[in-house]
C-alpha cells in the first residue's frame, strides 16, 4: 500500500469517526455545532485540502498540548463563534477569529501570537527581535499547516521556499561551485536558524566560523603555523553561497592573496601580458597564476617548516 493510499484512510478513518459522533441534524441539515468542537467546522469545511491538518501532528489525538478531541481547529483559528452563525441575507459570513492567508488574513501579530503561543521554546527562542520577525513574517510565510508536506521543513524543497523572498541567494546557489543546496543534500537551515539566532545573519552557531567549522573541522586547528585570516573569517576568502571561482572563492587567484598581500613583497605581482609580449619572463612566484602551487597548506600548517604554508 503507497504512503498516500495510507494517509488517506487514516484521514477518512479519522473523519467517520467524527462524523458519525455529530448529532443527525448537524450531519444533514449543516447547522451549528458546539461552538468549542472541532466537529462544529467539520459541518462546513469537508474541503479535501482543509482535511488534510488531520494527518498533521497538530490534530494528534489524545495530545493534550493540542487537545484536539475538545478543540482542534480553534487552537488555531480561534473561537470563532460568529463565523459559525448563518449570516443575514445579503450579508458576508463573518470570518473566523483567526485567519492566515488570503484576503482576509488576521494582522501577522495576531497570526504569529497563535502558533508562537505553543511554539516559543526551542529552536523559537530568539524569534522576537530577529530579521524575520523584525520584517513582519507570519510563521506561515514559510509553513502550512494544512498538509503534511510541509516544504520548507525537509531539505529537498526547503530552499525553494526561501528562494521565494532570496532571490539573490538562489542566483548564487547556481554559480558552478556552490554547496550541494540546489541537489537537496544541504538545506539553508544547515547554516541559518530562520527563527532567530544570537550569531549575526540568523546563522546557526555564535560566528560565521563556528558555523562552517561544523562540518569543516578539519580546518578548525589550533595549527603549529596559522594563516590569520582563516582564524579570522572564512568568509574573507570564501562566499558561502556561490561563486563562479573554484572552492567557493570570492576572488581568483593571485588578486585573492593579493588583496592583503603586497604584490611587490617576493616576486607576486600578477602575471601581466605585459611579460610575455615584452619578453620579460614570467616571476617563477606566478607559475600558473597560482600561489597554492607552493603555499597549498593555505589553512595552516603542522609541518615544523610549514611556517609558509608550502607543506
Ligand atoms: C455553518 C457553516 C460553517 C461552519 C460551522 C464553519 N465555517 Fe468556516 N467557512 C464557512 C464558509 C461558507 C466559508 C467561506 C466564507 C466566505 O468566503 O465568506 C468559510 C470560510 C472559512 C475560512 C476561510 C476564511 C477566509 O476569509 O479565507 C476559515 C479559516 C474557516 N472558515 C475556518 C472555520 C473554522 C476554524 C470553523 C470552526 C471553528 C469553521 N470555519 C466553521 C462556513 C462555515
Ligand atoms: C495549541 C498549541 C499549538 C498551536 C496553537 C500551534 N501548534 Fe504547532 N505544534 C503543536 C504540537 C503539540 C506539535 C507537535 C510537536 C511534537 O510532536 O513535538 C506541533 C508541531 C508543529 C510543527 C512540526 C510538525 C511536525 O510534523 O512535527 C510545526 C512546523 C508547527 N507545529 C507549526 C505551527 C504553526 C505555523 C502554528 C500556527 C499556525 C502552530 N504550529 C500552532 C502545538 C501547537
Ligand atoms: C523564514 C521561514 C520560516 C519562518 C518565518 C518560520 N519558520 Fe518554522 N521552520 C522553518 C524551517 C526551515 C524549519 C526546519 C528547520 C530545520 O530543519 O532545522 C522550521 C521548523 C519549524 C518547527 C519544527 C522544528 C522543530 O523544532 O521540531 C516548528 C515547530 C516551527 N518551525 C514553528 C514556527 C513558528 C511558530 C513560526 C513563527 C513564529 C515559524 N516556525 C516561522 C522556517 C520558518
Ligand atoms: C496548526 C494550526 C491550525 C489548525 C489546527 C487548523 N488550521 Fe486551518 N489553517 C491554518 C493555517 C496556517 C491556514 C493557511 C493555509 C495553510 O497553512 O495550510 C489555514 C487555513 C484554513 C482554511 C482556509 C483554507 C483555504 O486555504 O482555502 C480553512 C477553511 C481552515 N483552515 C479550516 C480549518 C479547520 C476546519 C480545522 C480543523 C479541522 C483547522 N482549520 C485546523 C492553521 C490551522
Ligand atoms: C554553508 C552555510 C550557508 C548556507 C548553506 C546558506 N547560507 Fe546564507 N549565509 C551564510 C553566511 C556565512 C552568511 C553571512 C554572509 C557573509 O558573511 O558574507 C550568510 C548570509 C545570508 C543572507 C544575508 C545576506 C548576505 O548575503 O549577507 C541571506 C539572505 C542568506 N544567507 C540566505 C540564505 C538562503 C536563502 C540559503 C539557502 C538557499 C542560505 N543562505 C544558505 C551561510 C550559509
Ligand atoms: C516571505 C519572504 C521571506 C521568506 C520566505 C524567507 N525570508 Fe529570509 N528574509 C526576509 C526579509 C524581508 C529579510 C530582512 C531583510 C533582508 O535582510 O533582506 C530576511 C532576512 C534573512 C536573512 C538575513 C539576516 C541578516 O541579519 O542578515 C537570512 C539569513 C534569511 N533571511 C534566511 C532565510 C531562509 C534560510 C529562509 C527559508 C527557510 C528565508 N530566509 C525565507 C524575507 C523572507
Ligand atoms: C552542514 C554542513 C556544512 C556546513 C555548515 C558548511 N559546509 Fe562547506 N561543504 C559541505 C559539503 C557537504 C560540501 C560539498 C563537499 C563535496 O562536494 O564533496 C562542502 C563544500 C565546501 C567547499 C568546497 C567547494 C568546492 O567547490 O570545492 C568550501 C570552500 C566550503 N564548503 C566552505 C564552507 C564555508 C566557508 C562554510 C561556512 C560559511 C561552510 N562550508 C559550511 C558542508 C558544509
Ligand atoms: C586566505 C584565504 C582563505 C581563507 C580565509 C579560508 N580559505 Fe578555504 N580555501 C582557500 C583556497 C585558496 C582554497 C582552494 C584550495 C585548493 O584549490 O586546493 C580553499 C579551499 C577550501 C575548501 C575545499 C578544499 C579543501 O581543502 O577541503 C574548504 C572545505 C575550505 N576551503 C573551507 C574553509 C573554511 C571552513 C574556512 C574558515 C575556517 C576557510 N576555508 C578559510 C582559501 C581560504
Ligand atoms: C584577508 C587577508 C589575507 C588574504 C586574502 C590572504 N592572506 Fe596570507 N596572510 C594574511 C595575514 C594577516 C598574514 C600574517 C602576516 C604576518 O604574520 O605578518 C598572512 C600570512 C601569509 C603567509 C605567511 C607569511 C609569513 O610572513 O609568515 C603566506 C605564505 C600567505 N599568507 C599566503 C597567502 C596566500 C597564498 C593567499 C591566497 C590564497 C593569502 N595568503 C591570502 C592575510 C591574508
Ligand atoms: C614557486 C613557488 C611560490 C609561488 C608560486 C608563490 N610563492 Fe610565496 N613564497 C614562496 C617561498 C619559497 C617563500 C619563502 C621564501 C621567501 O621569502 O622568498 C614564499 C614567501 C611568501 C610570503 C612571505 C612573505 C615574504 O615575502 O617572505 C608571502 C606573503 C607569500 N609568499 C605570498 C605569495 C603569494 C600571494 C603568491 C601568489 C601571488 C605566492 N606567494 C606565490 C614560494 C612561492
Amino acid at each position: 500500500m503507497g504512503g498516500g493510499v495510507r494517509l488517506g484512510l487514516v484521514i477518512a478513518t479519522v473523519l467517520a469517526g467524527w462524523m458519525s459522533a455529530l448529532p443527525a441534524s448537524a450531519q444533514d441539515g449543516r447547522t451549528l455545532g458546539e461552538p468549542t468542537d472541532v466537529k462544529a467546522c467539520m459541518n462546513c469545511h469537508e474541503e479535501p485540502h482543509v482535511i488534510g491538518v488531520f494527518a498533521t501532528a497538530h490534530m494528534t489525538e489524545g495530545d493534550p498540548r493540542t487537545d484536539v478531541a475538545t478543540q482542534g481547529c480553534q487552537n488555531c483559528h480561534g473561537a470563532s463563534e460568529a463565523h459559525m452563525v448563518r449570516p443575514p441575507e445579503g450579508q458576508l459570513r463573518a470570518s473566523p477569529d483567526i485567519v492566515f492567508t488570503g484576503l482576509r488574513a488576521s494582522p501577522v501579530e495576531k497570526r504569529n501570537k497563535n502558533c508562537i503561543g505553543c511554539h516559543e521554546a526551542g529552536a523559537r527562542i530568539h524569534w522576537q527581535g530577529s530579521a524575520h520577525e523584525s520584517s513582519d513574517l507570519a510563521c506561515t510565510d514559510c509553513h502550512v499547516s494544512h498538509d503534511v508536506d510541509d516544504k520548507v521543513r525537509f531539505k529537498a524543497t526547503q530552499s525553494a521556499v526561501c528562494f521565494g523572498c532570496h532571490a539573490e541567494q538562489r542566483a548564487q546557489n547556481l554559480k558552478p561551485s556552490h554547496h550541494p543546496v540546489m541537489e537537496g543534500i544541504m538545506a539553508c537551515a544547515d547554516c541559518h536558524n530562520p527563527h532567530g539566532s544570537v550569531g549575526p545573519h540568523l546563522l546557526v552557531a555564535e560566528t560565521v566560523n563556528d558555523t562552517c567549522l561544523n562540518c569543516h573541522d578539519e580546518k578548525r586547528g589550533p595549527f603549529l603555523w596559522e594563516h590569520a585570516p582563516v582564524q579570522e573569517q572564512c568568509t574573507l576568502c570564501h562566499t558561502p553561497h556561490g561563486s563562479v571561482q573554484p572552492a567557493m572563492l570570492i576572488q581568483r587567484q593571485p588578486y585573492l592573496c593579493q588583496t592583503c598581500h603586497d604584490s611587490t613583497v617576493h616576486n607576486s605581482q600578477p602575471f601581466s601580458g605585459e611579460s610575455i609580449v615584452g619578453g620579460g619572463a614570467p616571476s617563477r612566484m606566478m607559475l600558473l597564476r597560482s600561489c597554492l602551487n607552493c603555499h597549498s597548506e593555505i589553512h595552516g600548517s603542522n609541518h615544523p617548516s610549514g611556517i609558509r604554508f608550502g607543506r
